[in-house]
């Protein structure tokens, strides 16, 4: 297939890029760089060895995205072109709804006019809220986001279910994403964030290069087996193929699919910083902060979905994920600059 993977310079998009080459597909890139740049997509260029469209557009803007469809003949849209910072949603809620939400309608109307049909969408787990019980199975009722972010996903959530309901040619797959870590093996991809990072393996990495000094555990005092809150972190490369999964499954799909991405595991904060030193011979130092607001105590998948209907499962371990991720960073201290 053919298809436009809108925010597709950025962490996932990036990643997914590679997988979806590697699997005979091809793809064009929209992308605005507000929080990516465009040497990621070169990256994958020289990983893949293939010549990659890529497009500097805002994808709310409907002129730009209707350019783009009419210079490529697409099949699908992934889209992953969301801003993700929840402290930032918090305090511009405007832009997070503008453009999250925009961003969603533009593709759809423009996909609808030029008749393509296939639509994946980057949701998260955040749209479970605090979970009554764990694993999250999909079937579960969705929770009450903490934040604008959260928000801006359960709602993109509703429109897509509404769109593929009065459409019943579309097929819409909808994926929570876990807590997506680690780095394309090579060291030439990774994560990159702006600023002093929000999540915990870039943090840790960044410690680790000598970029921070050391990592605040936030609270280790919540109802886990060491006190620190225990997350579903899933290698970024097994999520990139989650992805190519559920283009093909589309293929063949008609109406509306929400799955989970995750492992189905949950490590907490300690095993994680554990784990990351025992495979990198590093010593991260850190001290225990209090609880951040807004944080739950457990969130992990039931990912028995994701194999029954995509066929799909997450393959590497933790031990993967902290090795990769470091690679990425100690070839990479300042990222992609
Ligand atoms: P990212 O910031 O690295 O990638 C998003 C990309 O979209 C960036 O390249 C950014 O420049 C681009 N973008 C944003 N708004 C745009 C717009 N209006 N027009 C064009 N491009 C735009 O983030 P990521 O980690 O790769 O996440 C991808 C998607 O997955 C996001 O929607 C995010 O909310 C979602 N998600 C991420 C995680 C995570 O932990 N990384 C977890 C759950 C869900
Ligand atoms: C966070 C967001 C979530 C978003 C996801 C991906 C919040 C409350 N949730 O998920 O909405 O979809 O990122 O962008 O922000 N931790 C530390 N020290 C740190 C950083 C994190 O102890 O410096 C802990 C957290 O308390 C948590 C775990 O590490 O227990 C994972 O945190 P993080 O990587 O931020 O992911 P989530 O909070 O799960």
């Amino acid at each position: 297939m053919n298809i436009l993977l809108a925010g597709g310079a950025g962490y996932i998009g990036s990643h997914t890029c590679v997988e979806l080459i590697e699997a005979g597909h091809s793809v064009v890139i929209a992308d605005n760089f507000s929080n990516s740049c465009p040497e990621a997509v070169r990256r994958v260029e020289e990983l893949t060895g293939a010549k990659i469209p890529l497009y500097e557009a805002d994808v709310c803007d409907s002129a730009a995205v209707e350019k783009i469809f009419s210079e490529n003949k697409l099949d699908a849209v992934i889209h992953f072109a969301g801003l993700k910072a929840v402290g930032e949603s918090v305090e511009k809620p405007l832009l997070y709804y503008r453009n999250n939400i925009d961003s969603t309608l533009t593709l759809l109307e423009v996909m609808r006019k030029f008749g393509v049909r296939n639509f994946i969408f980057s949701s998260s787990a955040t749209v479970y809220g605090t979970p009554k019980e764990v694993p999250l199975v999909e079937t579960m009722p969705t929770g009450t986001p903490t934040n604008p972010y959260g928000w801006t996903k359960l709602m993109m959530e509703q429109i897509l279910t509404d769109t593929a309901h009065a459409d019943p040619e579309m097929s819409i797959v909808i994926l929570r994403y876990f807590n997506p870590i680690g780095a394309h093996k090579s060291g030439r991809i990774g994560e990159d964030p702006n600023g002093i990072p929000n999540n915990l393996m870039p943090y840790i990495t960044q410690v680790a290069a000598g970029r921070l000094p050391q990592l605040g555990v936030f609270g280790d005092d919540y109802p886990t087996h060491d006190g620190t809150g225990v997350r579903d972190y899933i290698h970024v490369v097994d999520l990139a193929k989650g992805h190519v999964k559920a283009i093909e499954y589309s293929g063949g799909h008609k109406g509306v699919e929400i799955v989970n991405l995750g492992t189905g595991t949950g490590y907490s904060v300690l095993d994680i910083v554990k784990a990351f030193e025992k495979v990198n011979n590093l010593k991260i130092p850190y001290v225990i902060k209090p609880r951040r607001p807004g944080d739950i105590a457990e969130c992990y998948a039931n990912a028995d979905k994701a194999e029954r209907v995509l066929g799909w499962k997450a393959e590497k371990n933790l031990e993967d994920m902290c090795f990769d991720s470091w690679n990425w960073q100690s070839h990479n201290l300042n990222g992609y600059k």
